[in-house]
Formats: structure tokens, C-alpha cells, sequence
């Protein structure tokens, strides 16, 4: 009798991590490593939330919270949705979880049974198929190409949706791609979504305030209110507000599904950390001078490592309307030999050249779905980016 869950057997840490992980590992080992592949905000949480956080602990505030979220960070949620999306819940209708990693796989566990099959448009966030598979679902991919900035089509959508389809995951701004989906391209997909009444949208919305050039970001429900009832939006405050430690994310969709969800957590992780609920009550409801401003920064950084990029040869990249991350193709380079003799085959071979020879970390596409491309995190300093490009050029020069 095995002694570990079959259900493991088919699941990978997550790559991302691994990257990192691994880059520490070198780093500790005195290599003079630059990581690209982090997926959090350089910047430290605004000062506001924190006095917020110190002043919960001053006061008491330390103790089990109601499972699915306390009834303030809840309101400044509702508040917030109604504010920015034109979204209107209920409280029943909404969870906070740890994190929105939480709030995802709660939703998965909560529904999926045997054979379900969830649909996950690549390249996609490394934990979408994996969580599916730990629900005992089927994840089913549906592909995307650069041409098409990385979004699928209202075509490809219906191609993959079958009797057992239970779920769409759309995440816009997209990790790893940085795509987002106009209102256009959401109406297009919302349009098919209403002819097959048997499918829920989880809509990952964590990048909403990291969009550039004027982009207006919109959630399904936002455009489509026939499907309301159908989607769960999930968000947090962990990268708009640079809070990834606080882990603090959250859900709202139809009550039945929340009131699944609680179900789940409260066996879990009974709730999340009531310091870190009240920050986010702050951080919904404080001031949101430095969401611009953070997001111009980014931008910036966006249009130096693009044109860095896309002035080595062998390597192509698109534009991006948000998040941090660029994925540029490295197809280019294929059938290049570095010094040592070493062919580069494929993505993995690229990225492990990088490491060796640029002492960069990036993560490799497949990893998402995506061979041939390979993701960069921008969240950086200039000075650390402009360093790092100079790094990668370098090494890509020396490729025969
Ligand atoms: C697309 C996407 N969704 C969800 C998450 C998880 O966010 P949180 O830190 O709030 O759990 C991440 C984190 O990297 C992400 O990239």
C-alpha cells in the first residue's frame, strides 16, 4: 500500500518556485545570480496599511475571525465591487480565503467530481491545471498564439466546451503573459458562455490595477449580466497593493458556491489571519494614490525590457497591457551551439543556458503551457532590469 495520496502522482511543485528556489540556491553558493522569476511587487506595502495592521494587534484584534472573512473586510469587498466593477453582492456571497490561491482551490475542490473537465486557455498561471487535477477534474487547454497576443478566440472557446465542461479559468491581466481582454473580446467570449449554461467562469482578476496604456480592464459579469450568477470573481490584495505576504484574497459568486467553499475552509484553515483582514480593510478602503503611480512605474519597466529584448536576435516579444511579466519567444535561437558545445533545443535548454551563462534565472514557457517562450518578472529596479538585459544579450551573442 502506498503511503502517499495517488492523487499526488500526477502534481508538480510549482515551477515558479522552483526557479526561485533554485536561484537562491546558487545565490547562497556565492554566484552572482539575478532572478527573473518572481511574481511579486518589488515595492514595500504602503505605510497606510501597515499602521492599520499595527493598530489591529494593538487593540486585540487577534483572534479567529468568522470562517469565510470578518464582516468589515467583507463590506469594504462589497464596496470595492460596486465602486470599481458596477458589481453588486451580498455578503453570502462572498469569502475571504488566504490568499486567492485559496480561494481558487477551494472553488475547484467545492465542485469538481470525477471527470469534470475545466477549460484553462494557455499559456496559463502554473497552478490552474494542477489544482484541477487535485480536485480529480480534467483540465482541458485550450491554445492561444502570440499572433493573437495570447487570448483565445470565441471559436477555440466553443471548440472545447463538451457536456462535462464545468469551468472556464480567464485571467486578465494574464501571469504569464501579461495579456488582458478587451471589452470586445470579452463580449465575444460572454456570447458563446451564454449558449452553454452548464459552464462557470472563475475569473482571476489579481492583476486589475497593473494595466497600461489606458486599458480599461472589465470582468465578465461586468459586461455580460446574464452571467453573473455563473462567475466567481476572484482577487486580493496581494499584488495591487503589494501584500503578497499578508495572504489575503478573495471570492464573489453565487451563494451556494461560497457557502461550499466555506465548507472547505473552515476544515482547512478555519480563516485567514485577522491582522492581515484588517490591513486589507485599510487597503480596499484608504487611499489609492499609489496604485497609478506603482502601475506607471511598471510601465516603464515594460517598455525598457521589451525593447531590450526584442533588440536581440533570435528573440521576439510582445507588447503587454498589464501585469508584470513579459513572455517573449526564444524559437529563434534554436539549433545555436554555446561555447561548451551545448545545442539549444527548446525552451528548457534556452533557460538553463541563461542560468549558466548569464547567471539569470527566467522561467521556462512550458512550465505554462507555452513551449518556445519563457517568462520574464519584471518587478524589479531599472537598474537591476537594465543589468539583467545586458546579461541576457551578452549571452545570447555568444550563441554560434
Ligand atoms: C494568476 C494568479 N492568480 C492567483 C495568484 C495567487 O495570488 P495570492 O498571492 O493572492 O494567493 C497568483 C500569484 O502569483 C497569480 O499569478
Amino acid at each position: 500500500m502506498s503511503f502517499l495520496a495517488k492523487s499526488l502522482s500526477n502534481i508538480k511543485p510549482s515551477p515558479t518556485i522552483a526557479v526561485s528556489m533554485k536561484a537562491a540556491e546558487l545565490k547562497a553558493a556565492g554566484k552572482d545570480i539575478i532572478s527573473l522569476g518572481m511574481g511579486e511587487p518589488d515595492f514595500d506595502t504602503p505605510e497606510n496599511i501597515k499602521q492599520a495592521a499595527i493598530k489591529a494587534i494593538e487593540q486585540g484584534d487577534t483572534k479567529y475571525t468568522a470562517v469565510d472573512g470578518s464582516a468589515s473586510l467583507k463590506k469594504a469587498i462589497i464596496e470595492k465591487l460596486k465602486r470599481e466593477n458596477s458589481l453588486e453582492y451580498k455578503p453570502s456571497e462572498i469569502i475571504v480565503s488566504t490568499g486567492a490561491k485559496q480561494v481558487i482551490y477551494n472553488a475547484l475542490i467545492a465542485t469538481l467530481n470525477h471527470d469534470d473537465e475545466v477549460l484553462i486557455p494557455a499559456p496559463y498561471w502554473v497552478s490552474y491545471p494542477d489544482m484541477v487535477l487535485l480536485g480529480s477534474g480534467t483540465p482541458v487547454i485550450v491554445e492561444s498564439s502570440a499572433r493573437n497576443n495570447f487570448k483565445i478566440s470565441a471559436e477555440s472557446l466553443e471548440e472545447k466546451i463538451t457536456a462535462k465542461t464545468k469551468w472556464l479559468i480567464l485571467n486578465s491581466p494574464s501571469n504569464p503573459t501579461g495579456a488582458c481582454y478587451t471589452e470586445k473580446e470579452l463580449r465575444a467570449l460572454a456570447n458563446v458562455l451564454l449558449r452553454h449554461p452548464q459552464v462557470h467562469i472563475l475569473s482571476d482578476d489579481i492583476y486589475e490595477h497593473l494595466i497600461f496604456d489606458n486599458f480599461k480592464f472589465f470582468n465578465i459579469a461586468t459586461i455580460e449580466p446574464k452571467l453573473k450568477e455563473r462567475v466567481l470573481l476572484v482577487n486580493g490584495v496581494s499584488k495591487g497593493y503589494a501584500m503578497t505576504g499578508w495572504r489575503i484574497g478573495y471570492g464573489a459568486g453565487p451563494q451556494n458556491l461560497i457557502k461550499a467553499m466555506s465548507v472547505i475552509q473552515s476544515q482547512s484553515t478555519s480563516c485567514p489571519s485577522s491582522v492581515s483582514q484588517a490591513a486589507s480593510v485599510e487597503a480596499l478602503n484608504g487611499t489609492q494614490e499609489f496604485i497609478k503611480p506603482n502601475a506607471e512605474i511598471f510601465q516603464k519597466r515594460r517598455d525598457m525590457v521589451v525593447a531590450a529584448l526584442n533588440s536581440i536576435e533570435g528573440i521576439s516579444c510582445n507588447v503587454p497591457n498589464g501585469a508584470f511579466y513579459v513572455f517573449p519567444s526564444c524559437k529563434g535561437l534554436y539549433g545555436k551551439k554555446s561555447i561548451s558545445g551545448k545545442v539549444i533545443l527548446n525552451d528548457n535548454d534556452f533557460a538553463a543556458y541563461l542560468l549558466e551563462e548569464a547567471l539569470v534565472a527566467v522561467v521556462p514557457g512550458i512550465a505554462f503551457g507555452a513551449p518556445d517562450f519563457f517568462r520574464i518578472s519584471y518587478a524589479a529596479s531599472e537598474e537591476f532590469l537594465h543589468n539583467s538585459m545586458q546579461r541576457i544579450k551578452d549571452a545570447c551573442n555568444k550563441l554560434k
